[in-house]
């Protein structure tokens, strides 16, 4: 039974103490988020398991590219546990290290590797957070760099000031968000399309770009329109709409603001009481604002609940059960980054933390 399973996860926790300390996205389901020591949006998260001294285990309550960055950038004698090994993103796995790798010969067939009068590299690559290990460590071995949808802007900017041109993957929507947030226009942000040669574009657009944007997409996100924008907007003249940048861009400029899960939080707590919010993001986050947050009106801009299926794949169960097992002395699910990888992927990782927020 629910109370049981709860007794189970309470007993097994209390009885790891400082050994363990659990990570929660904020796209967890609540029953997950209450045994959070620390919940935040991915950047938070990467950073929270690089700064927890103590814990021995650190078990992730997210999906397996955030466990994968736990364990590069925590202490070699610390356990990163992923409590559903089943626990992926669809976004992530657009991008393969060998189609990204094709692209990268193709790219450089048509704009050589020479660097520019001005020391810049024909091409850096951008990997978003939402990535695997083997994609970061890609872009450390390139000069490339790591993002989040916090920080997307400052580390397209770095990439474009080494580079005279970036490569964004997996997520197009984000790329291209963000791109043209910063003044670049639609036509040089191309989309690679790896089942065509030059990704589908002739040499001279490659040449004139500035942002390649790989085709992934984020299918919760990619939900969100802006016809559901407008209903909400005649429903209540004053809501104040905020979406994640993952969304399409004629849903980010039709809202009011885009940002990461942790913006979206914070844009929530600061506001006077009695605002109306619509939110286009993950249903559990959204869920767990308006529970949080009785004296606001806010709501999710899709009237279909539509959770994001693989975060939702972290059940009590299994924390219950790995849980249990640290307790036994077993360490189930561990997530480790063969060292080869975990090397350059710190580099392009610590690039983007070493960026001033
Ligand atoms: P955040 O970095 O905003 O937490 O987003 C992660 C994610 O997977 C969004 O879909
Ligand atoms: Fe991946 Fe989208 Fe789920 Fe985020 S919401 S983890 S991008 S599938």
């Amino acid at each position: 039974s629910k109370g049981e399973l709860d007794q189970r996860i309470r007993t097994a926790k209390a009885a790891l103490g400082e050994r363990l300390v659990i990570l929660g996205h904020f796209y967890q389901r609540d029953e997950v988020v209450q045994y959070a020591d620390f919940v935040g949006d991915s950047f938070q998260l990467a950073n929270a398991a690089r700064t927890r001294p103590l814990a021995e285990f650190i078990v992730f309550c997210g999906v397996h590219f955030m466990a994968e960055t736990a364990d590069m950038l925590s202490r070699p004698d610390q356990a990163v546990v992923l409590p559903n090994l089943a626990a992926g993103c669809s976004m992530a796995d657009m991008a393969d290290l060998d189609s990204v790798k094709d692209c990268w010969e193709e790219l450089t067939e048509v704009l050589g590797d020479a660097p520019d009068g001005a020391g810049r590299q024909p091409v850096v690559p951008v990997t978003y957070m939402n990535s695997s290990a083997a994609l970061k460590g890609f872009c450390g071995e390139h000069g490339g760099i790591v993002c989040t949808s916090s920080n997307a802007t400052e580390v397209l900017k770095w990439a474009l000031a080494r580079g005279q041109r970036a490569l964004f993957f997996p997520d197009q929507h984000l790329g291209r968000n963000t791109g043209k947030a910063i003044g670049i226009p639609l036509e040089q942000m191309p989309l690679w399309d790896p089942s065509r040669q030059l990704g589908g574009s002739d040499a001279l657009t490659l040449q004139r770009s500035r942002v390649i944007l790989w085709h992934g997409f984020c299918s919760v996100h990619k939900r969100f329109t802006v016809n559901q924008i407008a209903a909400a907007r005649q429903r209540f003249p004053e809501v104040r709409v905020i979406v994640h940048p993952e969304c399409p861009m004629p849903v980010v400029d039709a809202a009011d603001a885009s940002g990461s899960t942790d913006y979206i939080t914070k844009a929530i707590a600061a506001a006077p009481t009695g605002s109306t919010f619509a939110i286009g993001t993950e249903i559990n986050l959204v869920q767990r604002l308006a529970n949080q947050y009785p004296q606001h009106k806010i709501f999710c801009l899709d009237s279909v609940v539509c959770p994001c299926s693989t975060m939702y794949r972290i059940h009590p169960s299994y924390l219950a059960w790995v849980l249990e097992a640290l307790n036994r002395g077993e360490v189930l699910n561990r997530i480790t980054v063969p060292e080869q990888i975990a090397k350059p992927s710190r580099i392009a990782l610590e690039r983007m933390l070493s960026l001033k927020p």
